[in-house]
């Protein structure tokens, strides 16, 4: 593509090559497990950064109102949806204010439904905070295409449950739910008092045809009962700035969250992650568009090479740039499967499992990375099969 500088980050602390050995047993693998890219963070965010940097006081600052501000309006350019300033506060985690909405919203013992399969944390969060995981596990159409099960979310429903946790667009199974979706889920919350936890943090990775539809943005009732989580982590390969946002439309839930908040006073956070955050939310379109353009590249290469392959099932993400691979028609258990990817492909990808028990028999593979790195995985996949008889 040549459109993007591509870093090799072996020898970094990257975690995607730090914590090889203690992953995958081996420093020779191709990492393409954790969600960040290999693509340069984008330049107006490091002239940000650098001109911050002129001024010789890293200090305590608050975040300035124009920061919120170039969030809002990025939010309604791409996504429809007019959040009003006051609903926005800092966060320097998206799964820390998962952590923190759990507890405003619920008591110990309460119940908290998680859909499965999905990004790890969801499960810690609920169980670490002493609170009861319910599972409403995504059916799979024999298209292969994921949906919710409302069936199932409606008999699980009693008076101990408080919270849904919504992945959207869903990690990892690429989905980007549709408005009559989210209805139907938003509207069963709403009904039963049950608050939403909308975690959107990979919102701004949707691949042409496809519009995310913030859950808040649906009407006011359902905007009422969520919590959204926003952030330019992962959109603009900044997920070392520690910076996102937590949007809160009821100023009675923003009450509750943000008492819950204060107790474990993160303050405001860092300077040089608020320049990067608005430098990116007010200069990152052009960047983001061709971010697009390469990701979409590489989704089609790896759509392609699984025509040639179909003992590993894919369906396209339609948002994301993770590839949930179907890879049961190999008919290894987990424990082969994962030694497979790793000896003899030489690949670290996620293993399936550790998205929940429906994730038995996937892999997730992370394709933000150049188009050379992705074709050489993607050989180094066939000449595994082949030479193990699945050619
Ligand atoms: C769905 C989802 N939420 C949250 C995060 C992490 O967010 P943070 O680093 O801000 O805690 C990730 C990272 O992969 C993610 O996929």
């Amino acid at each position: 593509m040549g459109e993007f500088d591509f870093i090799d980050r072996s020898h970094s602390n990257a975690e995607k090559h730090t914590l090889k050995q203690k992953l995958f047993g081996t420093q020779e693998v191709l990492p393409m497990w954790v969600a960040d890219m290999d693509i340069a963070t984008p330049a107006c965010i490091l002239d940000a950064v650098r001109q911050r940097v002129e001024h010789p006081i890293i200090g305590y600052e608050i975040m300035a109102e124009s920061a919120y501000g170039a969030q809002c309006d990025w939010v309604n350019r791409h996504h429809r949806w007019r959040m009003e300033r006051e609903w926005l506060s800092y966060s320097p985690s998206v799964v820390a204010s998962i952590g923190c909405a759990i507890r405003a919203f619920s008591d110990e013992g309460d119940e908290v439904i998680v859909q499965s399969p999905v990004y790890p944390p969801f499960y810690d969060m609920v169980r670490k905070n002493n609170r009861k995981l319910v599972l409403n596990p995504l059916i799979q159409e024999d298209s292969g295409n994921y949906r919710f099960d409302v069936e199932d979310l409606k008999s699980k429903i009693t008076s101990k449950t408080k919270l849904l946790l919504l992945c959207s667009p869903h990690n990892p199974v690429g989905r980007v739910w549709a408005r009559d979706e989210l209805i139907a889920l938003g509207e069963l919350c709403v009904q039963n008092g049950i608050v939403i936890i909308s975690d959107e943090v990979h919102c701004d990775i949707i691949f042409p045809e496809n519009t995310h539809v913030p859950l808040a943005s649906i009407s006011q009732g359902i905007s009422e009962s969520t919590v959204t989580l926003l952030g330019p982590g992962k959109t603009f390969n900044m997920a070392g700035f520690s910076i996102s946002t937590v949007v809160i439309a009821s100023s009675q839930l923003r009450e509750r969250y943000r008492k819950e908040q204060h107790k474990v006073h993160y303050g405001d956070g860092a300077v040089l992650s608020h320049v990067a955050f608005e430098a990116a939310y007010t200069h990152g379109d052009v960047w983001h568009a061709g971010l697009l353009r390469h990701l979409s590249a590489n989704r089609e290469m790896i759509e392609k090479w699984c025509r040639l392959h179909p003992l590993i099932g894919f369906y396209k993400p339609q948002g994301t740039y993770l590839a949930w691979l179907d890879c049961r028609a190999l008919k290894m258990g987990d424990r082969e499967l994962r030694e497979f990817f790793v000896k003899e492909a030489g690949l670290g990808l996620s293993a399936g499992l550790s998205f929940g028990k429906e994730g038995s028999g996937h892999m997730r593979l992370n394709f933000a990375v150049a188009n050379d790195v992705l074709r050489k995985a993607l050989e180094q996949l066939s000449h595994a099969l082949e030479r193990n008889g699945y050619g």
